[in-house]
């Protein structure tokens, strides 16, 4: 994986993503990854805007520069945490909509469903996701103007 290690990694999840999340962060400290834990803690059913805005939090104030967002389906985080600006948040089932969502969104949070993605693939998608550089260039320009279209 072609992530620095120094750069923090904030993930979190709903009682729904909170399963793929145990068995994610393990698998990413053994890459060398410094992840941290944000909830949830337990299979208590939880708000998932909650947990979304904890890691935009981090994210909009430096202490993470990616993150992982992790409910039942991946759509109601990446709904909550796009609300939020400068997050650019891409629910990913797949390598190859990770690798884009990099390469051509320069996406700062991944998120996943629990119960639609298993530990293999959603292994496949973090992978992608951590070692894909953003291209620039025109999609430099497009993202640019998503901020733009926030108006409060
Ligand atoms: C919780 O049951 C479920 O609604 C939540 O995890 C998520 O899938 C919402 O989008």
């Amino acid at each position: 994986m072609e992530q620095s290690t120094e750069q923090k990694l904030g993930i979190a999840s709903d009682h729904g993503g909170f399963a793929l999340k145990q068995e994610l962060i393990p698998w990413l400290k053994e890459r060398g990854l410094d992840v941290v834990d944000l909830g949830c803690h337990g299979l208590d059913s939880v708000d998932y805007p909650d947990l979304a805005s904890k890691l935009t939090q981090g994210i909009s104030n430096g202490e993470f520069a990616r993150g992982i967002l992790i409910c039942g389906t991946g759509l109601g985080m990446s709904m909550a945490a796009n609300r939020h600006l400068g997050i650019r948040a891409a629910l990913c089932t797949s390598g190859y909509t990770a690798r884009m969502a990099r390469a051509h969104n320069d996406a700062n949070v991944l998120c996943m469903g629990g119960r639609v993605v298993g530990g293999g693939l959603a292994q496949d998608i973090v992978d992608a996701f951590l070692s894909q550089d953003f291209e620039g260039g025109r999609h430099a320009r497009r993202i640019a103007r998503l901020d733009e279209a926030v108006t409060e």
